[in-house]
């Protein structure tokens, strides 16, 4: 009989390598993720959609919630509590789920239904969670300190460990811990939509759609960071900065996605994706007014952020521009001093609201907003689209540019003449300031 060889693990039992002493499981056994147990959407399921899109959305993310922070604790129940169950619960309290519902309507509108409910709820919740990750990391990009009426996600992980960590050490360990927590949001995302059931060319849009909207966001995020440092006052880089960091992953690509979920044909897309980036553009002007001008209970988070932070945003832009070319003296030493100091008093912020009034820069954004509000309504309305979708995509899209439907646009004189494709289109940038 030949000899044995010698075992090269004499510790290793009959059954294979032992869990480690402390609990853990054997290394390489992943989670059973690729496939998501699938939804019961009866006949009925449509009309309770339809009714409440926001709750449709929300059930579903409490269920995928649920089970990825009870995985999350039994990897680690340090990293469950402090990171997964954060993530978690940012999610679950999430704003107005205005992506999902963007997919959803987009979908119904295309002529979309039960056969395709599912997979677009579940974009719809990828998309929650990819706006988890964006606010988690902006608001470490942005020195932030509240969030929703709440402390920003990175103040609060060092608020916990404030009595055992000194402050300094205690505050990049809350942003480490936030960069960690903006991740997991952005895993959860990516295998959500993996785990998607559609046929193979629809999958194939959808990938080719979800992976080119993270990393437009990606490059907005940092030419808005890019454009705070280098004090850009260029007024066509703070429109692509507004477009790429938001009205992409916010409007027209959650559209994009509802559409390619639905079959949409190429004309209805190319609709869909227009009236998007036009309000999507809108939507963050509207975020940048209402920084400034806004109220922080309504907004959930102080006034003058941007102003302090010296973002380069349309806003101070134009009024920039606006002060040269009038040759307002006190305008433009107002923003000089003013513009990224973090320390700014509340009666300098005064002055620089002021500012941004006299020189005619707020009704500029506001004439801004409406135009492309207009322009979005109307590539809204030369689709070949099911009433009830676009009557619903419509109310949204106001919603979203914080303007009333039916309301005409405001007088084309005020807005800054430059034609929104120009300001779009690659190497702008020269022909505008
Ligand atoms: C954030 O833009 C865009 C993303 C999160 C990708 P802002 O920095 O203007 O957003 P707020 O004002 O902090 O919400
Ligand atoms: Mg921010
Ligand atoms: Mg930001
Ligand atoms: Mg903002």
């Amino acid at each position: 009989m030949a000899k044995k060889a010698p075992d090269p693990h004499p510790m290793r039992p009959a059954g294979g390598f032992p869990l480690f002493a402390d609990g853990l499981p054997a290394p390489g056994a992943p989670e059973e993720v690729s496939r998501a147990p699938r939804l019961r959407l009866d006949g009925d399921a449509l009309a309770d959609i339809d009714a409440d899109v926001s709750a449709a959305v929300g059930r579903l993310l409490d269920d995928l919630l649920g089970q990825r922070v009870e995985r999350a604790a039994a990897l680690d129940p340090v990293f469950g509590h402090d990171v997964a169950e954060r993530v978690a619960a940012f999610t679950r309290k999430g704003g107005k789920r205005m992506r999902a519902r963007f997919v959803w309507w987009a979908l119904r509108a295309c002529g979309g239904g039960l056969r395709e409910a599912e997979s677009a709820l579940r974009v719809g919740a990828a998309l929650e969670l990819i706006q988890t990750c964006a606010l988690v990391h902006d608001d470490v990009m942005d020195g932030s300190r509240m969030r929703r009426g709440r402390p920003v996600l990175h103040a609060d992980v060092a608020a916990q460990y404030a009595g055992a960590v000194a402050p300094e050490p205690g505050r990049r360990f809350g942003e480490a811990a936030a960069i960690l927590a903006g991740d997991l949001a952005l895993a959860w995302a990516d295998d959500t939509v993996a785990a998607i059931e559609v046929a193979p060319d629809t999958a194939r849009r959808v990938r080719d759609l979800w992976s080119t909207m993270r990393t437009e966001m990606v490059a907005g995020q940092y030419l808005d960071i890019q454009g705070q440092v280098t004090s850009s006052v260029s007024l066509a880089r703070a429109i692509r900065a507004a477009c790429l960091k938001s009205a992409l992953y916010s409007v027209e690509r959650p559209l994009a996605l509802g559409a390619a979920l639905a079959g949409a044909d190429a004309a209805r897309t190319a609709a869909l994706c227009s009236a998007g980036r036009c309000v999507g553009i809108a939507f963050q002007l509207r975020d940048d007014l209402t920084d400034v001008f806004g109220d922080p209970l309504r907004t959930g988070k102080p006034t003058g952020g941007d102003i302090r932070a010296g973002k380069p945003t349309y806003l101070t832009a134009v009024a920039r521009a606006r002060a040269e070319a009038t040759a307002d003296r006190r305008a433009l030493a107002v923003l000089r001093r003013s513009l990224g100091r973090a320390d700014l008093c509340d009666g300098r912020l005064a002055e620089v609201r002021d500012v941004l009034v006299t020189t005619g820069a707020r009704d500029i954004v506001e004439a801004k907003i409406d135009r492309l509000v207009a322009q979005g309504m109307r590539h809204l309305d030369s689709a070949a689209l099911e009433q009830h979708g676009r009557r619903r995509l419509r109310d949204l899209l106001h919603a979203a540019a914080g303007t009333t439907p039916g309301s005409p646009p405001g007088p084309s004189g005020a807005d800054d003449g430059t034609p929104v494709a120009a300001l779009l289109a690659v190497g702008a940038e020269g022909g505008v300031r």
